[in-house]
């Protein structure tokens, strides 16, 4: 884990230099063609005060990437796993493809609204199988009361989605 840990951070070190040289090389200084661009402005200009910008901007790409990469990967994987496993549903949705998109094209993120039971089958695999089912933790900053129960400042809290998703009631 700490030599992967290496060389991860060798890897967003190297993007967070090459970004810098190309904002040192474009004229005005200004070029914000990705997220990584536009998290530089933010420093070049003041915004952040913390001492050491370069672990910030890393561990904000590395957190994206883990908590965007991960959760898709598995839902997709469930979804077509679900999918294979319930020919009826899957001939539902081939149909509504074939209808709204036809066998000429590819899918378009444009005909996601057009494709209602294809959402259904996004939702109905997220609740069954949420690829964060315990979420992340929360803690609380400040005491508070939730649902009449007192709850104490640093007391941290694990919601169970899974359970909740279950639950006939919820
Ligand atoms: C199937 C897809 C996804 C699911 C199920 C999912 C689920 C979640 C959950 C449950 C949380 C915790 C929310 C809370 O505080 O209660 C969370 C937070 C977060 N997610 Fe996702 N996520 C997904 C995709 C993504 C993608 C694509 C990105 C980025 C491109 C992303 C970035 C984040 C970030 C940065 C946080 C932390 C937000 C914060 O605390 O300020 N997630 N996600």
């Amino acid at each position: 884990m700490k030599k992967i840990a290496k060389k991860v951070d060798y890897l967003l070190r190297r993007w967070v230099e090459e970004h810098r040289q190309q904002r040192l090389s474009a004229k005005n200084n200004r070029v914000e063609v990705d997220f990584l661009h536009v998290m530089l402005s933010v420093i070049d200009d003041g915004q952040f005060s913390g001492r050491d910008p370069d672990t910030v901007i890393k561990a904000t790409c590395l957190n994206l990437i883990l908590a965007s990469y991960d959760t898709t990967a598995i839902t997709l994987t469930w979804a077509l796993s679900l999918l294979l496993n319930n020919r009826h549903a899957l001939k539902k949705s081939q149909a509504g493809m074939e209808i709204h998109v036809g066998k000429h094209r590819q899918v378009d993120g444009s005909d996601i609204k057009n494709l209602v039971y294809l959402q259904a089958i996004v939702k109905e695999t997220l609740r069954l199988y949420p690829p964060g089912p315990l979420s992340v933790p929360h803690e609380a900053i400040e005491d508070c009361t939730v649902a009449g129960f007192h709850i104490q400042a640093g007391t941290r809290l694990l919601v169970n989605l899974w359970k909740l998703h279950r639950d006939p009631r919820v």
